[in-house]
């Protein structure tokens, strides 16, 4: 590639402040001042000012819908399809930031960006995420009142959740459920501790990116800005 495309790849400066650069005689290609023509790639001894650039590694980004019955893990020691069994052939060496259970479908970001991962799913950071969750029978004013102010799992409250009914019928209620948290199971849980069942979980968004209409089991890369999204969420 030209040579300031590739100055511009790594992070030196944009493609016409690396042309002034070339221009200026300040870089060399293999201990040879560069020309503004010139063409470097990955084998080449490229520095600016005598220091040695380096070609940024560049991520990967996916958003899948998961189905139920995949687990969120790289491989499974008990066999089971995994979610890397839908991603396309040279996806790379992405992972599922966080987890969404088996039974459970929905929005799942995969990435080999850690840095993007670690802050996406640390607990300090409360990024809100939204499932749909369908219960079976009915469920009144008080328990969603419980389930907004924080219930108790394994000894310990959950922050407070944003929950509103969707739909409800005798037989089941669709609920909408916002948490900040990632708790083993949580939403289950959360419904477990008032007495009911959850039948149906998806999530539906991280933050303000949604799953919109990607069928079920797809997956599609991200554009970059919805990675400029997630990194200042
Ligand atoms: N809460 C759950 O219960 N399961 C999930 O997969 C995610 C949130």
């Amino acid at each position: 590639m030209r040579i300031n495309k590739f100055l511009a790849e790594c992070g030196v400066a944009s493609r016409r402040a690396c042309d002034r650069l070339i221009a200026e005689g300040k870089v060399t290609i293999n201990g040879r001042a560069a020309s503004l023509g010139d063409d470097a790639g990955e084998g080449d001894d490229v520095c600016v000012d005598g220091v040695p650039v380096q070609r940024k590694k560049s991520n990967r980004y996916f958003l899948l819908n998961k189905p139920k019955g995949y687990v969120c893990t790289v491989r499974d020691d008990k066999g089971r399809k995994t979610v890397m069994d839908l991603l396309p052939a040279g996806a790379g060496r992405v992972f599922p930031v966080g987890r969404l259970d088996y039974d459970t479908e929905g929005l799942l970001i995969l990435t080999d960006d850690g840095e993007l991962a670690f802050r996406l799913t640390h607990p300090k950071n409360e990024i809100p995420k939204t499932y749909l969750a369908k219960i079976e029978g009915t469920i009144a004013e008080r328990e969603l009142n419980m389930l907004r102010a924080g219930v108790e799992i394994d000894g310990k409250l959950t922050g407070k959740s944003k929950v509103k009914v969707l739909e409800a019928s005798k037989t089941y209620t669709k609920l909408q459920v916002i948490i900040s948290e990632g708790r083993n199971r949580q939403v289950r849980r959360m419904f477990d501790a008032v007495g009911k069942h959850v039948a149906f979980l998806k999530r539906t968004a991280v933050g303000d990116m949604r799953l919109g209409q990607l069928p079920r089991g797809k997956v599609r890369e991200l554009s970059s800005d919805e990675v400029f999204y997630l990194k200042n969420l």
